[in-house]
């Protein structure tokens, strides 16, 4: 959520800066802007919208400098305009900030009679606090330590000084933020993505930590203003990582990439000697009574489909919320409960509270992430990769496959650990999970078929996605892949439970795509789609080739995904609602990668 990149350097930052800023525009992108020191003297741009339009500012205004920081926002308190655009700016200072100042109305009314605000945000006190403790003729590293002391919230920031030509300030309490080492240069980013052109070598601040960064050297110190050293990181991957390749979209891209990552993940997960789950030796499913999986959004589905395989292959209860509630609700914990993250990005606010939430209780944690060098990654006691690479269309695809496949081999070694699984069941449903590349690389091949239905679904203005069983959880991410790129209304039902109310929304017309795998549900969801269709809905079946021979004419379109074991089902039918909602969305011309509203990594409650 919200994007920051410095640069503390010798040659000219402009361009680089907004590098950086294209690269994290996956984190917000409805405002950006740069400030500079230019022989010492502060000067910024910004502009509305995406960072393109910040270029033409840009163009038709230049700035450039030696030290500089930037910005792409995604708006939380304020009107996303370029007013409220960062870097915000008062007297000698300016500032850019990820995350929420939760006293901020409290100290803009404190400082009322001696400042004038110009914007709405909770931003630009910060940059008053700083300048009001400058005047006062403190240096800028007791300003900037005083300054930090008064704030309450979550947050990174990046901060430069008129006529103190040589120096950022930075700081995170909450909100990641990285210092990244070049030759004679200093870097600071939100997350690797940002610095990736400029170097792959990291430090990553801890909570309540603070720097200052020069071109020469830099500086860290702990929330009591103590010098402190850290880790140095190498990320590994450079930054071709994050081109678009031949694809129109990266969500296609993406989407095309999963015979690949689900491989990774695989590799990962399954020891290909032994043919069963590999698990983290600091992991072993003997030790717990109960799972509980926290997350929001795909992540939260991914681990609802986990639940039904915990429950049927490892006999092992599973407790499922989404983190926004979980972490408000004062749950009932038990000592022998595991708690798994789901999280593609490993920083979503809510998720990380409640894996503190546990930590806290003195449950084991597991984070199961794509971002290893993320803070949940980093916090919890186990850290379990999913291996997708880097996810950049906001819309999760393959990072939303690799969750749900590493979930698939940790129930199926929960299952061994526990006893549940004979070796013949665990060698057929290993090889199940091994067969999922070369399952997915065939469902693609459904791509052009898909995309005449998405034409037909595009005219619609509702639509319903039905399930039974573990594919509800499938109905409920292709309703949420089609809302969210395409701006369709769409839900998702668990098919039996339409008829105690939604139904009263079927009418002549409306899409009805229902995910009905040959199993030993087909026939019931069968019946809901009967009920439906015979209520004038357009059916879309996504089943495989005994439930299309089984359902013969019963829906006006059918997308035959190649036939698979219950087991990964519910991963098959996901690559026909992704190709679905791509296409209904790009036939309606929306903002794919970037859908309005939206940001890949929500860092805010
Ligand atoms: C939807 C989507 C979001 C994320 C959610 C959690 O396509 O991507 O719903 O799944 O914001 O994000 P992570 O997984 O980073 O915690």
């Amino acid at each position: 959520m919200c994007g920051i990149i410095g640069i503390a350097g010798h040659g000219a930052v402009t361009e680089r800066l907004l590098d950086g800023l294209k690269r994290l525009e996956y984190r917000g992108y409805d405002s950006s802007g740069i400030a500079v020191l230019t022989k010492g003297q502060l000067e910024r741009r910004r502009a509305e919208g995406k960072i393109k339009n910040l270029e033409v500012r840009i163009g038709n205004e230049p700035l450039d400098g030696q030290i500089g920081i930037a910005h792409t926002r995604w708006a939380t308190h304020g009107v996303p305009n370029e007013i409220n655009a960062h870097p915000h700016q008062s007297g000698r200072v300016a500032v850019v900030h990820n995350g929420i100042i939760e006293n901020f109305l409290e100290l803009r009314e404190s400082l009322a009679g001696e400042r004038t605000f110009e914007t709405e945000t909770d931003t630009e006190v910060v940059a008053h606090l700083m300048d009001i403790e400058l005047a006062k003729g403190h240096s800028p590293r007791d300003a900037f330590a005083t300054t930090l002391k008064q704030l309450k919230g979550a947050y990174a920031f990046g901060l430069i000084i008129d006529e103190n030509p040589n120096e950022i300030y930075c700081a995170r309490a909450g909100s990641p933020l990285a210092l990244g080492i070049g030759d004679k240069e200093h870097y600071l980013g939100s997350d690797a993505m940002a610095m990736a052109q400029l170097t792959n070598k990291l430090i990553y601040l801890e909570e309540g930590d603070w720097a200052i960064i020069r071109p020469e050297d830099y500086e860290i110190f702990d929330e009591n203003d103590t010098p402190v050293e850290r880790e140095t990181t190498i990320i590994s991957g450079g930054p071709a990582m994050a081109e678009k390749g031949n694809f129109p979209h990266f969500m296609l891209k993406e989407i095309y990439e999963q015979p690949d990552t689900v491989t990774n993940t695989l590799t990962n997960y399954l020891d290909d000697l032994r043919q069963r789950p590999d698990m983290p030796a600091e992991l072993d499913f003997k030790d717990f009574d109960r799972v509980i999986i926290i997350a929001c959004g795909t992540a939260y589905y991914a681990g609802m489909v986990a639940k039904y395989w915990f429950e049927q292959v490892a006999e092992l209860a599973v407790d499922i919320d989404v983190a926004s509630e979980f972490r408000y609700r004062r749950p009932v914990l038990d000592k022998r409960s595991l708690f798994i993250a789901v999280s593609q990005s490993g920083e979503t606010a809510d998720t990380l509270a409640a894996l503190r939430y546990c930590k806290d209780n003195g449950l084991k944690t597991a984070a199961l992430v794509n971002v290893m060098t993320s803070t949940m990654a980093r916090e919890a006691d186990i850290a379990l990769p999913i291996k997708a690479g880097p996810e950049i269309g906001v819309a999760s695809t393959k990072a939303f496959t690799s969750q749900l496949t590493a979930l698939a081999a940790l129930s199926l070694a929960a299952a061994v650990a526990r006893g549940k699984l004979s070796r013949a069941e665990d060698i057929r449903l290993t090889a199940e999970l091994t067969s999922l590349p070369r399952k997915i690389t065939d469902a693609l091949e459904l791509d052009g078929h898909i995309k005449g239905i998405a034409s037909e679904l595009a005219k619609a203005s509702s639509a319903f996605y039905l399930g039974r069983g573990s594919q509800v959880p499938i109905a409920l991410e292709g309703a949420l892949k089609l809302k969210e790129i395409s701006y369709i209304h769409a839900e998702g039902y668990a098919a039996g439970e339409l008829k105690h109310g939604p139904i009263a929304l079927i009418e002549d017309g409306t899409p009805v795509i229902i995910l009905a795998p040959y199993d030993e549900l087909f026939e019931k969801t069968i019946s809901n789609l009967q009920e439906v269709a015979s209520r004038g809905a357009r059916i879309t079946l996504i089943t495989d080739s005994v439930g299309a021979e089984a359902a013969g004419q019963m829906a006006a379109d059918m997308i035959v995904i190649p036939t698979s074991d219950p087991f990964i089902a519910p991963i098959m039918t996901t690559i026909a609602v992704q190709l679905l909602s791509y296409h209904a969305a790009v036939h309606l011309g929306t903002d794919v990668d970037q859908p309005r509203n939206l940001a890949k990594s929500v860092t805010v409650e």
